[in-house]
C-alpha cells in the first residue's frame, strides 16, 4: 500500500485550487498507489478532524471549477477561535495527523500558509506546500497559481471601463486587489493601457497624479484610467508606516511592541478606504468628473484560465512525485520552466514584491504610464 496523504487549502481562495488538488491526487493514486484524505476549511478542519475522502468522483469534473472543493479559512494552527476563545490547536493537529496515519500533509496556500506549514514542520509533521494566490507575493517562486486568472479579470475590467470613461470624459479610478503587493495592478494596468498605476512599492503624490491627468486633458484626451493597488500609499502614508515599523524594531518591551503593532493595524484598517479619498482628491484638484470602481472578490472568482489550469496541474503532479520520492518540508516552486522544491525555511516570511527598478515598471514608464512618483 502506498503513502497516505492529507490535503488542505488555506487562506483566501483562488482559481486553480481544484485543478491542483486534482493534480496531486490523480497522479498520486494512479502513478504511486497513494491514498488521499481532505481536511475541510484549512487548518481548522485539520484541528477539528473534519475530513472528506479524496477519490474517484470527488476528483472528477473539478479541473475547471473555481474556489476549492475542500473549503478554506484564514485560521492558523496556533490561533484558532473555538467557542469565542483563540486557542493553540497544534497538539490537536498532530493528534489528527497521527490518527489518520498520514505520511505527509499537502497545504495549498499563500504567504501565511507557508509560515503555518513551517510551524507544523517544526512541530514534527511532514509537510509539502503549493504556492497559490492572486497576489503573486509568495517568495522563492516566479509565479503563483490564481494570478493569471485574476490578471485576466482585472484587465477585462479595465478594458470595459475604458469605453465608459471615454464616452463621459471622466477619470475612472479602479481599485485592484493584491494585498501589500502591486503585481496585479501593475500588470493589469499595463495590459489594459491604464494612464496611471499606483502600487505599494512606489509611494505616490496625489498632485503628480493630478498633473498627469491635466496633461492628458491639455493633449485633448479628456478621460483617464487610474489603476490603484489596494495597498498603494502616498509618500506621507508610506513614511508613517516606515516610522511605525522602525519603532516596532526598536521597542524594548513586549508591551511597547504590542502598542506599535496595534497602531500599525489601525493604520491598515483605516487605509482600506484610501481609494475613496484618492478619487475625491483627483476630482477636487483636476476639476474632472471622477468615479471609483472597486473590483473586489470578482477577481478571485470563477473558472481558472488555461495557464492556471496547466500551472496548477504541473505543481500538483510534481508534488505527488516529490512525495513518492520521500520529499517533504518544502514548497513546490516555479523556477523558469521547472518546478523545484524549496525548503520551507527559505520561503516562510519572504515576500515577492515589485522592484521599482524592474523591467516591467521601466517599460510602463517608457510607454508614458504615470506612477505618481
Ligand atoms: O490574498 C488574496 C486577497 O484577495 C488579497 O488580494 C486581499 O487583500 C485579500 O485576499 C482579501 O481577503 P478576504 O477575502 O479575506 O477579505
Amino acid at each position: 500500500m502506498g503513502k497516505h496523504i492529507g490535503i488542505l487549502t488555506s487562506g483566501g481562495d483562488c482559481p486553480g485550487l481544484n485543478a491542483a488538488i486534482r493534480g496531486v491526487a490523480r497522479a498520486g493514486i494512479s502513478a504511486f498507489d497513494m491514498r488521499f484524505i481532505g481536511f475541510k476549511n484549512g487548518f481548522r478542519g485539520l484541528a477539528q478532524d473534519r475530513t472528506v475522502k479524496l477519490e474517484g468522483e470527488m476528483l472528477s469534473g473539478i479541473l475547471t471549477d473555481g474556489g476549492t472543493i475542500l473549503g478554506t479559512s484564514r485560521d492558523k494552527p496556533h490561533k484558532i477561535s473555538v467557542g469565542g476563545k483563540t486557542k493553540n490547536m497544534t497538539d490537536a493537529i498532530i493528534d489528527n495527523y497521527e490518527r489518520h496515519h498520514l505520511d505527509a500533509l499537502v497545504c495549498l496556500g499563500g504567504g501565511g500558509t507557508q509560515k503555518n506549514a513551517l510551524r507544523l514542520k517544526e512541530a514534527g509533521l511532514k509537510v509539502v506546500t503549493l504556492p497559490k494566490t492572486i497576489d503573486k507575493d509568495v517568495g522563492k517562486t516566479d509565479i503563483t497559481f490564481g494570478f493569471d486568472t485574476a490578471l485576466g479579470i482585472a484587465t477585462e475590467a479595465i478594458d470595459r471601463i475604458h469605453s465608459t470613461a471615454t464616452s463621459h470624459s471622466r477619470v475612472l479610478v479602479v481599485e485592484i486587489m493584491g494585498h501589500r503587493a502591486g503585481w496585479l495592478a501593475l500588470e493589469s494596468g499595463l495590459a489594459g493601457g491604464a494612464d496611471v498605476v499606483l502600487i505599494p512599492e512606489i509611494p505616490y503624490q496625489t498632485e503628480l497624479v493630478a498633473e498627469a491627468i491635466r496633461e492628458r486633458s491639455k493633449a485633448g484626451k479628456h478621460f483617464s484610467i487610474v489603476a490603484v493597488a489596494e495597498g498603494a500609499m502616498t509618500v506621507s502614508q508610506a513614511e508613517t508606516i516606515d516610522g511605525l515599523l522602525a519603532q516596532k524594531v526598536a521597542a524594548d518591551t513586549k508591551e511597547e511592541k504590542a502598542a506599535v503593532s496595534a497602531e500599525l493595524s489601525a493604520f491598515h484598517e483605516e487605509h482600506v478606504t484610501h481609494t475613496r479619498k484618492l478619487t475625491a482628491d483627483i476630482e477636487a484638484i483636476t476639476g474632472c468628473e471622477t468615479r471609483l470602481t472597486i473590483l473586489g472578490h470578482v477577481q478571485r472568482g470563477g473558472t481558472p484560465s488555461p495557464f492556471d489550469r496547466v500551472l496548477s496541474t504541473r505543481l500538483g503532479t510534481a508534488c505527488a512525485e516529490f512525495l513518492a520520492d520521500g520529499g517533504e518540508g518544502s514548497m513546490m516552486a516555479v523556477c523558469g520552466n521547472k518546478i523545484v522544491p524549496v525548503p520551507l525555511e527559505e520561503v516562510a516570511g519572504v515576500k515577492n514584491l515589485v522592484d521599482p527598478a524592474c523591467d516591467t515598471v521601466r517599460s510602463a514608464k517608457l510607454v508614458g504610464m504615470c506612477f505618481g512618483d
